[in-house]
């Protein structure tokens, strides 16, 4: 059975901006996501604390911070890799922060210059100085609340710090080629165990089919329950939509995209974008379930972006021009 509803997160202005060659100008990030934040869309990742010399577009993540409107409801985790990202990110009002690994350890080298065991220990040291600096860490004993419950939640939540996040390369490494799901599931079982709430499963090089993601799913939800886990494709391959539609019939209900299908990642090279949130939304309300996103409202910040990056949508939905 299909989920009634699903959760989508928006990941263009981080992953679809990440690996812009031009610097976009701040302004434009900040009107992206006070557009995005207004077509209903209930998590934005709005930026990354890395370090500026790796990933040069996210260097304005301080006035990213400062300069968007806050919508009451919404989530705008940002991404951090280390404990100075997470005390720089908290500063900047973060109130949610994503760690991100990777199933493979030369992709772990070349994006985070360390193995996945030492970024592991990294994690570790992120969740308990948050402990410590007593910022409270949605986390340990936190279970995601139904999909009804969330906004309550959220807003009893205020202003806490919680920790989630990402697998990368969980159907396949740029350089490392295959990988086994049960080194996913090994290094999806410790995020969880560590208190990540959420488990972001990232196809990094959109290489995987429904036939590889049915498998994958199938051993990582024997370590961690289907209910935290989250699917992030890259539709490299075109396979995006249906990897997605394998997920939700085997009980994932939330979904990462990117607006405009914009993205990829600076240490996989020939990855392409995200699958689009436009083409996601479009798939899911064909099916009857409930997202809270207002298709016309993402189409247009699409098409904002996309006039400021001078860039045709990789949106089929946004190309289309025949009207039902
Ligand atoms: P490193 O060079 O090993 O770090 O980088 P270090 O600890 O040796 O420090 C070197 C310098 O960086 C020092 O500065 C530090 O202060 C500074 P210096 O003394 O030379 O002036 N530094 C920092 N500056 C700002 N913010 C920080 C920070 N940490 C250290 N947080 C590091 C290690 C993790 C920092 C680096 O490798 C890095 O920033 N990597 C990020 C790469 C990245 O952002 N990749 C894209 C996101 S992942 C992705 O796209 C996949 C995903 O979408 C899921 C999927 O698709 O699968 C999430
Ligand atoms: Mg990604």
């Amino acid at each position: 059975a299909l989920p009634g509803k699903v959760k989508i997160v928006e990941v263009g202005p981080r992953d679809g901006l990440q690996n812009e060659k031009t610097i976009v100008p701040l302004e434009t990030k900040i009107h992206l996501i006070d557009m995005l934040s207004a077509s209903g869309l209930p998590v934005i990742e709005t930026t990354s604390f890395v370090s500026p010399k790796w990933v040069p577009q996210m260097a304005d993540q301080v006035e990213v911070m400062k300069g968007i409107s806050r919508k009451p409801g919404v989530s705008y985790p940002v991404l951090t890799p280390n404990l100075k990202g997470f005390q720089a990110a908290v500063k900047a009002g973060a109130s949610e922060v994503a760690i991100f690994g990777a199933a493979s350890e030369l992709f772990s080298k070349k994006n985070i210059n360390c193995s996945v065991d030492e970024s592991l220990q990294r994690f570790d040291e992120v969740m308990k100085a948050a402990k410590e600096a007593g910022v409270p860490v949605r986390g340990y004993d936190y279970r995601p609340a139904p999909l009804s419950d969330l906004s309550c939640c959220r807003s009893k939540m205020n202003s806490v710090s919680h920790l989630c996040r990402y697998v990368s390369c969980v159907l396949g490494c740029p350089y490392e080629g295959k990988v086994e799901p049960a080194k996913v599931a090994h290094v999806a079982k410790r995020l969880y165990s560590m208190g990540c709430y959420e488990i972001s499963l990232g196809d990094t090089i959109g290489v995987g089919t429904p036939g590889s993601m049915c498998e994958m799913l199938k051993v990582v939800s024997r370590e961690v329950p289907v209910s935290a886990l989250a699917v992030h494709c890259h539709d490299t391959y075109g396979q995006a939509l249906a990897n997605i539609l394998v997920a939700l019939h085997m009980g994932v209900s939330v979904v990462d995209s990117s607006v405009a299908g914009l993205g990829g990642c600076p240490y996989a090279q020939g990855a392409s974008g995200n699958v689009a949130t436009e083409d996601v939304v479009y798939m899911l309300h064909g099916l009857g379930i409930q997202t809270g996103v207002d298709l016309s409202k993402v189409m247009d910040a699409g098409a904002f972006i996309c006039r400021s990056l001078n860039r045709k949508s990789n949106s089929k939905v946004a190309q289309a021009t025949c009207k039902l």
